[in-house]
C-alpha cells in the first residue's frame, strides 16, 4: 500500500479552482519533486496535505487512513511535517530551544510532570536536549545551538527548518522551496542532506522547488503542476523531455 495516497484532490478560492483533481501517490521511502511555475498550486497542495485548507473535493490517507478534517496539529502526529515556503521560526527564540519545541509536542511526560520536575520531566527533558544536538549535528548547526534563530544566516534558518521538522520525527516530509534564498554551494549541500536525512530515517520525502536542475539532481520521481493540475510525472529523464513541461516553463520565462 502507498504511504501517501491523493485523489482527486481540488480546491477553489472563490472562482480560482487552485488545485483540480490532484492524484500522487508515494511510496515508503519514495524521494520526489513537486515543481510547477509560479502559481501553480503547490504550495496550495501542500497546505491541503497538512490541514491548512480543507479541499473542497477529494481524498488524502496516509497509510490508508484518510486524514480529512483533522488539525495541522493532528496530521503532525500522524506523522507528517513539513517545512515552509516562508521561514517559520521563533525568532527570538534560541536554534535549540526551536528543536526542544518541537520534541515537546511529542513528550512523554505531561504538565504535572514538569510543574512538580517528576523524574520523568529531567530524563525526558535530557533525552530532548541530545536528540536536538543530533539534529543539530546533521543540519551543521550545532556550534550555532545558543544563537537566537533570527540571528542565524539565511540559510542555516532553512537547515534550521528542516531539523525542527524532522524533531516531531515524521515518516512523510513535505518541503516547500527548501534551497530558496542558497547559494549553489550551500543548495548542493543542503540536497545531500536531504538525500541523507531519508536513507538514514527511513523517510519518505516529497519537495517542492523551482530550480529544474537541482529537482532532476535529487529527485527519483517528479510531479509538474501547472494552473492547478498535473501536466506530467515520471523520472527526471522523462520530465525533462516531456513536451507539455517544456512548454510550461518556456511560457513562463517568455512572461
Ligand atoms: N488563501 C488563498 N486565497 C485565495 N487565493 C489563494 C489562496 N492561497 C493560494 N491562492 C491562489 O492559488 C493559486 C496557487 O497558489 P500557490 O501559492 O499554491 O502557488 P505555488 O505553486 O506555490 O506558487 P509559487 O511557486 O509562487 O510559490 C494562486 O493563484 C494563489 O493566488
Ligand atoms: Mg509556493
Amino acid at each position: 500500500m502507498a504511504l501517501l495516497s491523493v485523489s482527486d484532490l481540488s480546491i477553489s478560492f472563490g472562482g480560482l479552482r487552485a488545485v483540480s483533481n490532484l492524484n500522487l501517490e508515494l511510496n515508503k521511502n519514495d524521494l520526489a519533486g513537486l515543481i510547477g511555475p509560479n502559481g501553480a498550486g503547490k504550495t496550495t497542495a501542500f497546505n491541503m496535505l497538512t490541514g491548512v485548507y480543507l479541499p473542497t473535493e477529494g481524498d488524502i490517507k496516509l497509510d490508508g487512513k484518510s486524514l480529512l478534517g483533522l488539525k495541522p496539529y493532528q496530521i503532525n502526529h500522524c506523522g507528517v511535517a513539513r517545512t515552509f515556503q516562508n521561514i517559520r521560526l521563533f525568532g527570538d527564540l534560541s536554534v535549540i530551544d526551536n528543536l526542544k519545541i518541537a520534541y515537546h509536542s511529542h513528550a512523554k511526560y505531561g504538565v504535572w510532570g514538569a510543574i512538580c520536575r517528576l523524574p520523568g520531566f529531567y530524563s525526558g527533558e535530557k533525552e530532548m536536549y541530545e536528540k536536538s544536538m543530533e539534529l543539530l549535528k546533521i543540519f551543521k548547526l550545532e556550534h550555532k545551538w545558543e544563537e537566537l534563530a533570527n540571528n542565524l544566516p539565511y540559510g542555516e534558518q532553512r537547515r534550521l527548518e528542516i531539523a525542527r521538522a524532522m524533531a516531531t520525527q515524521p515518516r512523510l516530509l513535505l518541503l516547500d522551496e527548501p534551497a530558496a534564498g542558497m547559494n549553489p554551494q550551500e543548495t548542493h549541500e543542503l540536497m545531500e542532506m536531504i538525500h541523507w536525512i531519508r536513507d538514514q530515517f527511513d523517510l519518505t520525502i516529497l519537495l517542492i522547488e523551482h530550480d529544474m536542475s537541482l529537482v532532476m539532481g535529487v529527485c527519483e520521481k517528479i510531479y509538474v503542476l501547472d494552473y492547478g493540475q498535473i501536466i506530467a510525472q515520471g523520472t527526471p529523464e522523462e520530465i525533462k523531455n516531456n513536451r507539455r513541461v517544456i512548454e510550461a516553463y518556456l511560457g513562463e520565462e517568455a512572461s
